[in-house]
């Protein structure tokens, strides 16, 4: 799971190479910052569970991810087999739907 070699590792810093999906950290954190990542796990609602589980009581995840206001969500068997796997556009208006977890606090739509 964590590379020790890499330039990356240091005391403070702790790099791991790990799918998502699979990660089973011990550690809980104040802050998580997931930038475009979640168009690329699969199951959001279990993502965002996992994700509420990685955080302290009072702590806090701000997520980037790409949607669409197409009222669908976007993917494609070509793009899942030969580019990005389990990639899925999700429309906007479906992701807190799709959230159980986590507390929303702020939403923000850039286009
Ligand atoms: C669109 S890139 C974003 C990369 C980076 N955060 C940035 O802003 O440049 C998506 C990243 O998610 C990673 N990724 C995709 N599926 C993943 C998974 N199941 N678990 C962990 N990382 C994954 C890819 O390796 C890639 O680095």
């Amino acid at each position: 799971m964590q590379d020790p070699t890499s330039y990356l590792s240091s005391d403070r810093f702790t790099l791991c190479e790990e799918d998502f999906n699979d990660i089973d950290l011990k550690t809980k954190f104040d802050k998580i910052l997931a930038i475009g990542l979640f168009e690329h796990v699969g199951n959001l609602t279990k993502s965002f569970q996992k994700l509420a589980s990685m955080l302290k009581d009072d702590g806090k995840v701000l997520i980037h991810i790409i949607t669409t206001t197409l009222p669908y969500n976007i993917t494609h068997p070509f793009i899942n087999k030969y580019i990005f796997p389990n990639m899925r556009v999700w429309n906007y208006d479906v992701i807190p739907e799709i959230n159980t977890d986590l507390k929303t606090i702020n939403r923000w739509y850039l286009n």
